[in-house]
């Protein structure tokens, strides 16, 4: 059977981007397979981060998942490290990836440009990627594009490691990428990605005026200087936002309203904010009653990671055979 992982960063809170790009897909997947989603606290360690926060992220992260209408009963979620597993599967990794394809990763390239000293995790980062998803021999991956590339390598490494423990009949799938048509969303600065670094996002628990505050003097068609110039909705990055969040009929309504100037862009971001409220209202609620119950969120958390625990011993039985470790033998 097809078996889904997808993995998230808990380094602030979930953002539409996230949500639109990868978290909404992996929701509607949960009906079709096996799925196990993932708060990736061992992957904070590879920039500054602060111990005395991570638990509480990471809580929260899993929390925002659940809102956002990730069912613990149907899928498998955890954290990263309930799960010691990983690091395990990841070192084994290590020894058939080479250093030269993680040199060329656009990620590690942008990150560690930006840094004196940059550490070997940063490196290793796609191999501990690889392990999460090839622990459960996931064969799906639901990602933005900034991902794709991470997971060629995760391929590159099934392919390495069962050409060398198990060439007659692979051990490890090829995962292959499940992108959206949200699979970029752009910042409300409309100049980068939305990111949580970056401080360019809507995150899925802000509140109607919070909302609005940030649609507000959001970047729309740069050409549209004034309220009579007509505007080209393609180019308004708030016009994809739109596009995402709003009923059909509105989005035609606002391509036309912008193209004959008979909106300015104030009007258009009014029904934006109104349509993302209420497409987040229901998430909002949901992650205020979760928050009410904070010993049910704890077991359904203690239970991820006992249901991905058995599914990684399972794995990790078959690759350490395969790779020839002395087994333990009760005496
Ligand atoms: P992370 O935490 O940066 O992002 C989580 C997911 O959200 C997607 N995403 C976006 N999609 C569209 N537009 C955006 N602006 C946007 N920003 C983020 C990301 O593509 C991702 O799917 N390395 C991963 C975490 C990870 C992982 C894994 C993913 C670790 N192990 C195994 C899949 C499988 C990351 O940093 O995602």
């Amino acid at each position: 059977m097809d078996r889904v992982f997808s993995g998230i960063q808990p380094t602030g809170e979930l953002h539409i981007g996230n949500w639109l790009g990868a978290v909404k897909n992996w929701v509607e997947l949960q009906d079709r397979y096996e799925c196990l989603y993932c708060a990736v606290d061992l992957h904070v360690l590879t920039v500054k981060y602060d111990p005395a926060t991570l638990a509480e992220r990471t809580r929260e992260m899993l929390v925002s998942l659940m809102a956002a209408g990730l069912d613990p009963e149907r899928s498998i979620i955890f954290a990263q490290s309930h799960v010691p597993e990983h690091t395990r599967l990841m070192w084994f990794f290590t020894n058939v990836t080479g250093i030269g394809e993680l040199e060329r990763m656009t990620q590690f390239k942008d990150k560690s440009q930006r840094m004196e000293r940059v550490p070997a995790g940063l490196l290793m980062y796609p191999v501990l990627q690889a392990a999460d998803i090839l622990l459960y021999r996931a064969n799906k991956v639901p990602v933005g594009e900034d991902q794709v590339q991470h997971l060629e390598l995760s391929r590159d490494v099934a392919r390495a490691w069962n050409a060398e423990f198990a060439p007659d009949e692979p051990y490890f799938p090829e995962p292959q990428p499940l992108l959206t048509p949200a699979k970029r969303i752009m910042g409300l600065d409309g100049e980068a990605k939305m990111s949580k670094s970056l401080g360019n996002t809507i995150g899925i628990f802000e509140t109607p005026e919070q909302i609005w505050d940030k649609l507000k003097p959001a970047k729309t068609d740069p050409a549209r200087k004034t309220k009579k110039d007509p505007g080209t909705p393609e180019l308004c990055n708030l016009y994809t936002l739109h596009q995402h969040f709003s009923p059909a009929e509105t989005v035609t309504a606002v391509a036309d309203k912008c193209r004959s100037a008979g909106w300015g862009c104030l009007e258009c971001k009014r029904v934006l904010a109104d349509t993302v409220t209420a497409q987040l209202a229901p998430i909002r609620e949901r992650g205020e009653a979760l928050r009410a119950d904070r010993s049910g969120v704890d077991r359904a958390i203690a239970r991820g990671a006992e249901r991905a625990r058995a599914l990684a011993v399972d794995t990790m039985r078959g690759v350490e055979r395969r790779m020839g470790f002395l087994p333990v033998i009760q005496g």
